[in-house]
C-alpha cells in the first residue's frame, strides 16, 4: 500500500470483531512503535499489552462505552517523563509528544495489517494510573483498542471529514494566517 492511501485508510473504528489478534501482528504493530521518532531519541515511552479477559474487563471501567468492550487487544502508551527530554530555553518536556507520535505509528501499522484501531484520551485518568500502578513520572497518553473490523457496522470504511487543504496550507506567508 501506498504511504497516503494508508494515511487515507486509516480511520476510527469504533466496532471489533472478538477474534483475538495474531501475536505476530501484535509484534509487527509494537516494531512500527519503537521505530518512532522522539526528541534526542531518549524513546520515553512504554506500551502495554491487554489481551486477557480479566484484564480487558478491568480496563473497561476506565472507559464506559459499550464499543470500547468489543475490541480483543489493547495497547496503552505511556510517556515517561524521567527519560524523556526537556528544552533547555524554556523547560518544555516532549515526552506526551514523543509518545503520541508512536501512538499514531501503532495506528497507522494495525491499518497496514488490515486491523481497526481508535485513539481513546477520554479515559478516567486516575482509574487508568491506579489499575497499572503507574508511578508518578509515568502517564498513560492514550489507550488503543485493536481488532479486526465488525463488518456489519462497517460494510465499507467510513468517510473521512477533512478540511480542505485550501483552508490549511499558507504558501509564503509570515502573517495573516487566519484570513
Ligand atoms: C488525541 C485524540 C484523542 C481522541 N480520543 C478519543 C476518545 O476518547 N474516544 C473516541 O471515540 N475517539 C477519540 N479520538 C478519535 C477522534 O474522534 C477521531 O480521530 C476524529 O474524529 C477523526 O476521525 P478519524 O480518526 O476517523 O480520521 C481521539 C483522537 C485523537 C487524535
Amino acid at each position: 500500500m501506498k504511504f497516503l492511501e494508508l494515511c487515507q485508510k486509516r480511520t476510527s473504528i469504533r466496532s471489533f470483531q472478538s477474534q483475538p489478534v495474531k501475536r505476530e501482528d501484535i509484534l509487527y504493530i509494537l516494531e512500527a512503535a519503537r521505530h518512532a521518532p522522539s526528541a534526542v531519541n531518549f524513546q520515553p515511552w512504554h506500551f502495554i499489552v491487554i489481551q486477557e479477559e480479566e484484564n480487558r474487563l478491568a480496563l473497561h471501567d476506565c472507559y464506559h462505552r459499550e464499543w470500547f468492550r468489543t475490541a480483543p487487544l489493547y495497547i496503552i502508551v505511556c510517556a515517561d517523563f524521567e527519560q524523556s527530554w526537556k528544552r533547555k530555553s524554556d523547560e518544555k518536556d516532549f515526552g506526551e509528544i514523543d509518545a503520541t507520535i508512536a501512538v499514531e505509528h501503532i495506528c497507522l501499522a494495525a491499518t497496514d495489517l488490515g486491523l481497526g484501531s481508535c485513539w481513546v484520551c477520554n479515559f478516567d485518568n486516575k482509574k487508568l494510573i491506579e489499575l497499572l500502578e503507574l508511578p508518578k513520572h509515568i502517564s498513560p497518553i492514550a489507550i488503543l483498542p485493536i481488532g479486526y473490523i465488525n463488518l456489519e457496522v462497517y460494510p465499507e470504511l467510513p468517510n473521512k471529514l477533512r478540511k480542505p487543504l485550501n483552508e490549511l496550507v499558507h504558501w509564503e506567508k509570515f502573517k495573516q494566517v487566519s484570513e
